[in-house]
């Protein structure tokens, strides 16, 4: 084959990845989302694939969803901000609006530099948290774009760090534990968190290493919009196999993501509120099988 038509072929196949690129998220920003704080601390590269969010001593910076969602299997690829970020939080969730919140988080705890980053997850269900985790991740995520996935159908709720389950919260209503129910809209910000993210808010940002940029791309949603017509039957909709994430598949993990996930439990995590005794003296009902352990 001549270098012309290899060229010819590498042209088409990005093209191809660029027309179809719904599993790749190559489109715009605005084609989903819009800013929604700190309009001057945020730019747009690469035609609007590429998002750039920055905290300094005046502002940090939002984008959201323009549309609510009442499941799906959400995607962002991120690159933190590096060096000395104690005090910094970079966080990319899905959540409900007015009270009684639904909420589904990664929340990036920034540290001094040469201390890992922190990546925390909670799980609100009507109003109700108090559920977080924390994993030291086994890479630098202010090195390199990494993909952070949240899965949500009406069995389970699912993280994922490029492609591999960092925690799951599975519908347990039937043994009384809430379970997500409100449409939800996607969030991404980076803010102040220096009274509680880094050494339990003893380590203040220092502004001298300001500013703090992070990166963000694919911009696809894997989502079933709320329906702009109010009926009672949108959220069954919502909940319908025509949208794959919701497929069988997508009720639990498969028997190699279960063995990666313990493993990831196992070497990673470095805070479980199911094992905070003192916080939680009988251990919350969900977390025996979100642990998949049989009693
Ligand atoms: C939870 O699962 C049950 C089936 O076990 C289902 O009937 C219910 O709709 C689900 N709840 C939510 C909030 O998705
Ligand atoms: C903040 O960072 C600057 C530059 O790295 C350093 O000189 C200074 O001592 C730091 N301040 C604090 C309070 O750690």
């Amino acid at each position: 084959m001549n270098f012309c038509r290899l060229r010819f072929l590498a042209v088409l196949l990005v093209f191809g990845v660029h027309v179809g690129g719904a599993d790749n998220g190559d489109v715009a920003f605005d084609t989903s989302y819009k800013i929604i704080w700190g309009n001057d601390h945020v730019s747009l590269l690469d035609q609007g694939r590429e998002a750039q969010l920055s905290l300094d001593i005046n502002s940090g910076a939002g984008f959201g969803s323009k549309l609510q969602y009442e499941s799906g299997f959400f995607n962002m690829r991120i690159k933190l901000a590096n060096k000395n970020t104690a005090g910094v939080v970079t966080a990319f969730y899905l959540a409900s609006s007015g009270n009684s919140q639904d909420e589904l988080d990664f929340e990036f705890l920034g540290n001094k530099e040469g201390k890992p980053i922190i990546l925390q997850t909670n799980v609100f269900a009507n109003g109700k948290g108090d559920r977080e985790q924390r994993v030291l991740l086994w890479f630098d995520p202010s090195a390199d774009f990494h993909t952070y996935k949240i899965l949500w159908n009406h069995r389970l709720i699912a993280f994922y760090v490029d492609g591999i389950p960092i925690r799951v919260f599975k519908n347990n209503t039937k043994i009384g534990v809430k379970y997500p129910t409100k449409a939800m809209e996607v969030h991404v910000s980076i803010f102040n968190g220096d009274d509680w993210a880094t050494d339990g808010g003893q380590t203040k940002i220092n502004w001298t290493s300001s500013p703090f940029t992070a990166r963000f791309q694919g911009f696809n949603v894997d989502g079933c919009p709320l329906s702009q017509v109010s009926s009672t039957n949108s959220r069954n909709n919502c909940y319908a196999s025509k949208y794959w994430w919701n497929k069988r598949k997508y009720w639990n993990l498969d028997r190699n993501q279960i063995k990666e996930y313990q493993n990831v439990r196992e070497k990673y995590m470095n805070y479980d509120y199911c094992t905070d005794k003192a916080r939680y003296p009988v251990t919350p009902p969900e977390c025996a099988s979100n642990q998949y352990i049989t009693i």
